[in-house]
């Protein structure tokens, strides 16, 4: 029989799953409303002008439908819901306003008839033009995802978090939460004041602000190669003296041997050429103590999740995706292996991989 003192734990923890279920539920209706409509208006812009028809080949594997989709999408956040009740991080911020998500949605929609044309030209090298982009390493100069201005302006770095969201019907942020997972587990026992991380390409800061939400009190770094993505993720990310941005590359970050305890990648190294992919895995490694972690969040690889396996073969055709060919055969554990890392964690999660490596000497 219940006592009555844990009778209103039950009932605040029964809120705070309806408020979850609540929340995630509108986000993922909003997202995977809009890739429908997204999906409609580009079949009609076809119908139209059979010029805009995107050159693709039929992929091997079988693709997922919606309600598949969208089954894979309730299973991730039922794992999330559980690992907030378990205590490993706190729910996500409830500060998404709806005036906000209208806004970006106009943007994104606004935004999509150039980012057509884009891809039905195979057009991909108009970022070299964006402001500053001389100063980025060529392989850096590109509208990845054939999105406008690549990498390189404000509005990219407003529109990314809807693209991609859109893309994975709303479950983008809560595939970066299951890269909180490893952290919990490292942090156990742990003073959060004295363990210092960087969230490598951190884009416009989501996980970033993510890790900040869970250690308030952790030194924290948000780093992009992106001005602009820096400047949001910073605008999203600070708030205390604990938490700041900075503008550096991943194969040459401005820290010393062994200066930092966490490191974490979200959705970076499948943007990476391959030598590029070894350079910032022996960076990584440099640049953490013996016993610190790296977290990696990114796509999954063919054979991870059979059933999904078919659209990781459109991916790389729809959206300019250089290097993700050579990532998806990429040996991964190998990869941080032999940059000194060992591997502690392996998981999936919808459509990514979540990996922890310990540095080893
Ligand atoms: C696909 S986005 C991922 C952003 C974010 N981590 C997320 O969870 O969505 C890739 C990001 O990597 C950054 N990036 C690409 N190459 C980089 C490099 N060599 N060093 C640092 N950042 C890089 C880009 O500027 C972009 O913000």
């Amino acid at each position: 029989m219940a006592t009555p003192d844990r009778e209103p734990l039950n009932l605040s923890r029964l809120a705070a799953r309806a408020r979850y279920i609540a929340r995630q539920g509108s986000r993922v209706t909003w997202y995977a409303g809009q890739a429908y409509r997204m999906r409609r208006l580009q079949r009609q812009a076809v119908e139209k002008n059979p010029s805009l028809k995107p050159d693709v080949k039929a992929p091997d594997s079988k693709v997922p439908g919606v309600a598949e989709l969208l089954r894979g999408v309730a299973a991730l956040s039922a794992r999330d819901l559980a690992n907030i009740e378990a205590g490993l991080y706190p729910p996500p911020r409830a500060d998404e306003r709806w005036s906000d998500r209208i806004r970006d949605a106009r943007a994104f929609f606004e935004d999509l008839p150039e980012v057509a044309r884009r891809r039905a030209d195979k057009r991909h090298q108009d970022a070299r033009d964006a402001p500053k982009a001389d100063k980025r390493p060529r392989y850096y100069q590109q509208n990845f995802h054939f999105q406008t201005d690549g990498w390189m302006s404000e509005e990219s770095a407003r529109l990314y978090d809807t693209q991609v969201e859109v893309l994975f019907s709303g479950a983008t942020a809560t595939m970066r939460r299951m890269g909180l997972v490893p952290v919990a587990h490292f942090m156990k026992g742990k003073d959060q004041r004295t363990v210092h991380a960087v969230d490598l390409a951190t884009g416009p800061g989501n996980f970033a602000a993510s890790l900040a939400d869970a250690y308030p009190r952790m030194p924290l770094l948000a780093l992009d190669l992106s001005e602009a993505y820096a400047r949001h993720a910073l605008g999203r990310v600070k708030r205390s003296r604990h938490q700041h941005g900075m503008v550096a590359k991943g194969e040459e970050m401005p820290f010393a041997d062994q200066a930092l305890d966490i490191m974490s990648a979200v959705f970076l190294f499948h943007e990476l050429p391959p030598k590029i992919r070894v350079a910032v895995a022996q960076e990584i490694a440099r640049v953490l103590k013996p016993g610190g972690v790296f977290v990696f969040v990114d796509s999954l690889q063919p054979g991870d999740t059979p059933d999904y396996d078919g659209l990781l073969e459109l991916f790389p055709q729809l959206f300019h995706e250089p290097y993700y060919t050579s990532y998806a055969t990429t040996d991964l554990i190998a990869l941080f292996t032999d940059a000194g890392l060992r591997v502690v964690y392996e998981d999936t999660a919808f459509f990514s991989k979540v990996l922890a490596f310990e540095k080893t000497k």
